[in-house]
């Protein structure tokens, strides 16, 4: 009979688009276990594999919380939580697919009126059928570029004229452009453009559209847990700017985009990578990053509001969702990732703002 051949599992891993590990590829490798090396068999083993245990246990409990989540999505609201009707105007920033469509095809379902917003009028157009086709009357679309300000303002105008306004905003609409271990920079200012500067344009565009409501007004941010401050990976290593952005009191609009500037001039002049920056996804995560606080800084200038006009503001990761985005190679579905989204934009009784969500549970910035 041959010798048993002593086969070790080591695994490559990368950071997902939430923040989560991902699997990229599993490999055997014998000459892990070497004999006598003096070492307990848990320090002999890859340092990759040694915190699997902790890796594999924060997905199980992740699987368990989706399956939990999946339950509660079946519990209807009652009478009395269902603070909207089908006069509630929901907007939906990159409506036309992946976690935007389904944010619309919920909030509709839910019997929410969902505007739909898509870059190209057409696809919009499409998208509103296919909800249609699905049961779905109430439903609109229009034509919506977040980076374009003549395209904000004939939004803005066609919105007031045709529904007075909106109760509802979700912040999806999103770029990436890196995929598993690729990480360049080459298109930051186009992500952090879109993803930062695009939502801050619509939040500003939107608040004086938003209509006075005893349940109150709410933005919900489409953000990433990779764009955490104190994560335990991926963070920003300046200890200094992560304590101002942590510190809701001196956080300032002027101060994130002094941060984002920083970071473009950086890429600009060739010198991000000694500048302290995440390490994986580095344009996606710094535009995360100023989204998540960019919700605190506006959760506490709109809570100056009046009773009345309450706009309630909080950002959510969807989890790494299986989307265009993330060239479909998610491991979560699209259902899914819109649930917490759509969760928060429809919280009954409560006023939370300023918080960051995940699978239905408020996370660290
Ligand atoms: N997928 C994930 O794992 C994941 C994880 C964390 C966070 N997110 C966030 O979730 C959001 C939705 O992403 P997704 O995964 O659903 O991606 P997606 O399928 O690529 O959809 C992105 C949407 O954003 C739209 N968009 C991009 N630039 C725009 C602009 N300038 N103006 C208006 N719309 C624009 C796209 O429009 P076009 O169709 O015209 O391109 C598309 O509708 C993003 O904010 C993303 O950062 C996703």
């Amino acid at each position: 009979m041959g010798k048993k051949k002593e086969v070790d599992l080591m695994l490559d891993l990368e950071l997902g688009l939430d923040g989560s590990w991902m699997i990229l590829r599993k490999r055997t490798c014998s000459s892990c276990l070497k004999k006598g090396s003096g070492v307990s068999a848990d320090q002999k083993k890859p340092r990759r594999d040694r915190t699997m245990g902790h890796k594999e246990k924060s997905k199980e409990r992740k699987e368990k919380r989706l399956q939990e989540i999946s339950l509660l999505r079946t519990i209807p609201y009652s009478d009395h939580q269902r603070w909207w009707s089908k006069e509630t105007i929901a907007v939906v920033t990159g409506g036309n697919r992946g976690i935007g469509f389904e944010i619309s095809r919920q909030l509709a379902d839910h019997g929410v009126t969902v505007i739909v917003t898509s870059r190209d009028a057409s696809v919009g157009v499409e998208s509103i059928k296919v909800l249609q086709e699905g049961g779905m009357e109430h439903v609109a679309c229009h034509q919506l570029d977040i980076l374009d300000s003549s395209s904000i303002n004939q939004f803005s105008e066609w919105l007031m004229q045709n529904y007075g306004g909106l109760d509802i905003l979700v912040n999806n609409a999103g770029v990436n452009f890196n995929h598993g271990s690729h990480n360049s920079v080459e298109n930051a200012r186009n992500v952090i453009e879109t993803n930062y500067f695009g939502t801050k344009s619509m939040t500003n565009a939107m608040i004086p559209l938003m209509k006075p409501s005893s349940a109150g007004g709410r933005i919900v941010n489409v953000s990433s847990r990779l764009g955490r401050l104190n994560g335990k990976r991926n963070r920003i290593e300046n200890e200094a700017l992560r304590e101002q952005l942590s510190d809701v009191e001196s956080l300032s609009e002027e101060l994130i985009d002094e941060a984002v500037s920083t970071f473009l001039q950086q890429v600009e002049d060739g010198i991000w990578e000694s500048g302290g920056w995440p390490q994986t996804f580095t344009d996606y995560s710094v535009s995360k990053l100023a989204v998540n606080a960019y919700t605190r800084f506006m959760a506490k200038k709109l809570s100056e509001r009046p009773e009345s006009e309450k706009i309630y503001i909080n950002s959510y990761c969807p989890g790494w969702v299986k989307t265009a985005l993330t060239g479909y190679a998610g491991s979560v579905t699209v259902e899914e990732g819109a649930d917490t989204g759509v969760w928060l934009a429809l919280l009954p009784d409560q006023a939370i703002t300023g918080k960051f969500f995940a699978e239905r549970r408020e996370i660290n910035f």
